[in-house]
């Protein structure tokens, strides 16, 4: 389809509905479309990737992870150099067996009961950013609440000291907002020199997590204070060194740069669909569960994941070969009609409602998905208490990105 190019950044600052529209008319056709890659200097890339954007197809590759692979890389489209892998090369890049043993370890900290231990630290951070949110008056959503909670949870979850709760929060802003100016500082113009000055600072950002938690890791050795980052260093099976630092990266740029955008999409939606709003409000224990699936399935946080195919396979009528890139569109899948019902409508009542916005069945299902939506019923739950008239009063300003469906500013009222 010549006139949608999803490999082009200018696609990628369309409006939603248009975006979602387009996404539309690749689902009518009768196969992925094949995709040509972008130049990236000093980065290796090839000719393309097949777009699945059916939600049987994205399920599909996502179960048959021996055939769709997760290696050389999930997270990018263009195979990542050794200089950029050493840091963002954590488990979601990998398959198993080695991402078995990985998953297997960190596991332990995501367990039922680790969870409900933390509700407690979970709604007293909500707490205090609420009441901090009140005396400051209300201005920008995102930053004064929604991107609090999660980066303020996972820091705290690792044992990163307050002190360096910023320094994280604008690490992940880089790493994940690479292509946007407001996070990296470089103009947006998309030109070769801009985007090796854009991985230049991508590494920068990377290195300056790894040293922190590779400082962490040698503090806690030996010295256990029952965080995870004790628990990692120090169990009968533990991280290397390389392995926390990685691990670490991607535990706080997949549990704060995504979970903070579902809060923000939650209230615009929120917002802009009063009848849901008052369905919700009107039984908020009852309907939370239900809104918190479908605020993930309408907004979709997170755009797409890649795989690599190992042979040549036949799936759902397209034959691909050995070494083709498919890019798994959460997005499109989400709106599928063939599974959603009037998919374009945001109800919250939705039953059954088997979005994929946390990956697809399989593997690499996400490990946070219980934690988000905690975090995400504790937070709606104290604004709506504390705030019940909170609602956004102005379009949000967009993150650039072809990975992340993300919000950087959202004007609110209360
Ligand atoms: C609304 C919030 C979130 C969304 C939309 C989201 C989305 C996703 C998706 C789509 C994947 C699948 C990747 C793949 O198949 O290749 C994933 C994996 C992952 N997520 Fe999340 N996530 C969220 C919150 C979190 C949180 C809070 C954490 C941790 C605290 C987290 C940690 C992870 C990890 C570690 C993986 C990799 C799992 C593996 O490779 O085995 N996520 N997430």
């Amino acid at each position: 389809m010549a006139d949608i190019d999803l490999s082009q950044i200018p696609f990628w600052a369309l409006p939603q509905a248009e975006r979602a529209d387009a996404f539309r008319r690749l689902r009518e056709l009768d196969r992925p479309v094949f995709v040509k890659e972008n130049k990236v200097p000093f980065v290796g890339h090839g000719p393309g990737y097949y777009a699945l954007v059916r939600h049987a197809d994205v399920s599909e590759a996502s179960r048959n992870a021996g055939i769709f692979s997760s290696e050389p890389t999930a997270n990018s489209i263009v195979d990542m150099p050794r200089w950029l892998a050493v840091y963002f090369g954590s488990m979601i890049n990998m398959d198993d067996p080695r991402h078995a043993r990985l998953r297997r370890i960190v596991s332990r900290a995501f367990t039922p009961r680790i969870l409900s231990k933390m509700e407690e630290d979970l709604q007293r951070a909500a707490t205090r950013i609420v009441d901090e949110a009140i005396a400051d008056g209300p201005g920008d959503f995102v930053t004064q609440i929604a991107a609090r909670l999660p980066v303020q949870v996972i820091c705290d979850m690792m044992g990163i000291p307050p002190k360096f709760h910023d320094r994280v929060l604008r690490a992940t802003n880089i790493i994940l907002g690479n292509a946007d100016s407001e996070y990296t500082g470089i103009e947006p113009e998309f030109k070769r020199w801009n985007v090796a000055r854009g991985l230049v600072k991508l590494m920068n950002a990377g290195r300056s997590l790894n040293h922190l938690a590779a400082r962490l890791g040698r503090e806690r050795r030996g010295n256990s204070t029952g965080d995870l980052t004790s628990l990692l260093v120090n169990g009968e099976e533990s991280l290397t060194p390389q392995e926390l630092g990685s691990f670490f990266i991607l535990l706080v740029v997949a549990g704060s740069e995504t979970t903070r955008n579902a809060i923000s999409h939650g209230l615009k939606l929120l917002t802009d669909h009063p009848g849901q709003r008052e369905l919700l409000l009107s039984d908020f224990e009852g309907r939370i569960g239900g809104a918190v699936e479908e605020i993930i399935r309408y907004s979709t946080p997170v755009i797409q994941f890649r795989r690599t195919l190992t042979r040549d396979h036949t799936m759902n009528g397209m034959d691909y070969r050995k070494g083709d890139k498919v890019l798994l569109f959460y997005n499109s899948a989400n709106r599928d009609e063939a599974v959603f019902a009037d998919p374009d409508a945001f109800d919250i009542t939705r039953h059954p409602n088997p979005h994929v916005g946390f990956g697809g069945p399989g593997p690499h299902y996400c490990l946070g998905a219980h934690l988000a939506r905690r975090e995400i019923t504790v937070m709606f739950r104290e604004l709506f208490t504390r705030l019940p008239e909170i609602r956004s009063t102005g379009e949000p300003d967009y993150l650039l990105s072809n990975f992340i469906n993300g919000i950087k500013h959202l004007p609110y009222a209360t």
